[in-house]
């Protein structure tokens, strides 16, 4: 039974969206279940708000409730963070109305765009005016722009143009009292105090809502080749990163390793995709280079690495792609390895990061330590190379019961992976965020000082508790 405050909010926000953007009943699983569908939580609402006015005029009325609210995007996060509880007392806020591209602004090179834009539609609409927006991840397709700001997302592109951190040059953003920050200058040079723009990137809902960024664009460069090479090692693989910084320079717009079994699951659940050189190697890696002349000098410049990397002994096999579809298709391999480990059931997700040199240590250290104390397992190691980012997974033993493997093992992999990752003086998150999958962890792994300092700085912003409550901090 919804108890009598909650009725007269609920009463309060159809007033202000509208029957229609108020869901109460039907089918919301799109909304309370997380993308890998371990949880399940219950909304006492699904609210839509159509502009920045509705969602500031949602957050007040919840705050007079002393209702917390949880923001959503594509619900593509990997941490638990953008679905309810299950108390059945949160607004589950979603972005998704608000999509338009608001502008573009070709001398500044920046466009704005709305929280809820899907990341592929505002690529798109940057390459529509003969721009590269260089934000690329796997869920491009559904992800939303307010998403990737919110939990600051990595993806495939950030060896050479950085987190979304990196790209954002304003917001608007709704604070936990109603009000509305209006920020979007697009200024590249701005010193008026604290920069509460990085304050409120990678916050995951906790600090304010995002509801439009300026974001930079970059020249579509003239040409993109794409390269899959076999790697004898780990540690020959960080050589050839070496190369490719060294003769390629900024062109390394991608560089992404993949391990035999990551690719074989992908080969074993995608066999059209037809995965090249995976077998007789422990790694395979996926370059890109980007170049601004023409395709001629990219692929001249791209061989001339390749055949060095061949006789240095770091590459053992190599094929560049032919055109645009070969490009697309190794990159869809790549993109695949996260479905197919659905496909192969229930898995431990990590999203790591050490420094690029300990990165070969790290592996075989930690390989060695999980298959020595957890029988069977199987390690799914793929991931961002170029930026010192692993997604260093744990499958199930071959035929296990994977809910019960979890139960029993997942909290033992967690801390024997990220004690490695301390000892290799790396992160527990390079890129999904806390959530609340990682919450009770961070106060282990993150400088008690640092903590301390964001626990301060949510109960300033946010004294109510009501954005997002029991994500990231506690
Ligand atoms: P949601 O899942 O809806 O929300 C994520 C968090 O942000 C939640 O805490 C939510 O409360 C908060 N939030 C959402 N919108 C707002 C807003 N407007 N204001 C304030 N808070 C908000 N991530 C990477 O970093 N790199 C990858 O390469 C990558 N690849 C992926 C591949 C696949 C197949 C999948 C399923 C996920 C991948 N992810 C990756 C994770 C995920 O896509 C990103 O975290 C993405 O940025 C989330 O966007 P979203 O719109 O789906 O956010
Ligand atoms: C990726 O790089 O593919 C993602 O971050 C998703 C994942 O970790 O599975
Ligand atoms: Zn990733």
């Amino acid at each position: 039974m919804r108890q009598p405050a909650s009725l007269d909010l609920l009463i309060a926000l159809r007033e202000l969206l509208g029957e229609a953007h108020v869901l109460t009943s039907g089918d919301l699983s799109a909304y309370e279940q997380d993308w890998r569908k371990r949880t399940r939580g219950q909304a006492l609402a699904v609210v839509r708000p159509g502009s920045t006015q509705q969602v500031a005029d949602v957050v007040k009325a919840c705050a007079q409730a002393n209702v917390s609210i949880v923001p959503q995007g594509g619900n593509t996060g990997l941490v638990v963070g953008g679905i309810p509880d299950n108390t059945g007392a949160q607004v589950l806020l979603s972005l998704q109305r608000m999509n338009a591209i608001r502008a573009i602004d070709a001398d500044n090179l920046t466009l704005t765009a709305e929280a809820g834009c899907v990341l592929q539609n505002v690529q798109q609409a940057a390459e529509q005016s003969g721009f590269l927006f260089p934000l690329s991840l796997g869920a491009e397709g559904s992800c939303t722009l307010g998403g990737n700001l919110a939990t600051n997302a990595g993806g495939t592109q950030v060896v050479r143009y950085g987190n979304t951190r990196e790209l954002c040059l304003g917001l608007e953003v709704v604070t936990a009292q109603g009000d509305v920050m209006h920020s979007l200058s697009g200024l590249r040079k701005d010193n008026t105090g604290y920069d509460l723009r990085h304050l409120m990137i990678g916050s995951e809902g906790t600090l304010g809502i995002i509801t439009a960024a300026t974001m930079k664009l970059y020249p579509m460069p003239a040409a993109r080749l794409t390269a899959w090479a076999a790697v004898p090692s780990v540690a020959h693989a960080v050589k050839l990163l070496g190369l490719a910084h060294q003769h390629l320079g900024a062109g390394v717009t991608g560089f992404e390793m993949m391990g035999q079994f990551a690719l074989r699951l992908v080969d074993k659940h995608y066999p059209q995709l037809r995965v090249p050189l995976w077998q007789d190697t422990p790694y395979c890696v996926l370059l890109e280079n980007s170049d601004s002349e023409s395709e001629a000098h990219a692929r001249q410049r791209f061989e001339h690495l390749l055949e060095l990397a061949l006789e240095d002994g770091c590459v053992s096999d190599a094929v560049v792609a032919e055109n645009l579809s070969q490009a697309r298709n190794l990159w869809h391999i790549r993109e695949s390895i996260t479905l197919a480990q659905a496909e192969e059931g229930l898995n431990i997700k990590h999203d790591i990061s050490v420094p690029i040199s300990s990165i070969p240590r790290f592996v075989e250290e930690t390989d060695a330590l999980l298959t020595r104390e957890i029988s069977g397992v199987r390690l799914v190691n793929f991931g961002h190379l170029g930026d010192g980012n692993l997604h260093y997974n744990v499958q199930a033993p071959e035929g296990c019961d994977t809910q019960a493997f979890l139960r029993d093992h997942e909290d033992r992999v967690n801390a024997l992976v990220y004690q490695s990752v301390k000892r290799f003086k790396g992160s527990i998150s390079a890129e999904h965020g806390v959530g609340s999958m990682k919450v009770d962890s961070l106060p282990h792994y993150k400088d008690p000082v640092a903590l301390a300092l964001m626990q301060r700085i949510k109960h300033a912003l946010d004294p109510q508790g009501l954005l997002n409550p029991g994500r990231v901090v506690r």
